[in-house]
């Protein structure tokens, strides 16, 4: 039996794609096989380390969690899309400057979540 395949349209790091996929795939799936954008990782696979994580309308998501098919119609951005004309986001800048970087692995997933806080709210406090 065939998968059922499904059509969506979608801007991704400022690029519009019109692509069918297989309605089962996930995001991260879609983001690292069919992309070959490989920085979004896949650590856990169940929504749990954070690994995988993008933006998507400006909200930091697990992309292991979201079909694929649910991005249709909207923005996303995976770490690849941060630095702009070659210079790196200033996030970027000061994860470099601190070394805060661990294994390094997760640090995509770490990126963006910062991304997206610091869009949503510029000067976070703990509460
Ligand atoms: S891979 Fe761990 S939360 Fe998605």
């Amino acid at each position: 039996m065939k998968a059922k395949s499904v059509t969506i349209q979608f801007t991704i790091n400022g690029e519009k794609k019109q692509l069918d996929i297989p309605a089962g795939i996930t995001a991260l799936e879609l983001i690292r096989d069919r992309l070959a954008l490989k920085g979004t990782k896949e650590g856990c696979g169940i929504g749990e380390c954070g690994a995988c994580t993008i933006v998507v309308d400006g909200r930091a998501v697990n992309a292991c969690l979201m079909f694929a098919a649910q991005l249709d119609g909207r923005e996303v951005l995976t770490v690849e899309g941060l630095a702009q004309s070659g210079d790196l986001h200033p996030i970027q800048e000061a994860f470099a400057e601190k070394h805060a970087v661990q294994c390094g692995f997760c640090t995509p997933g770490v990126l963006m979540s910062t991304s997206a806080l610091l869009a949503r709210a510029p000067a976070p406090q703990p509460r």
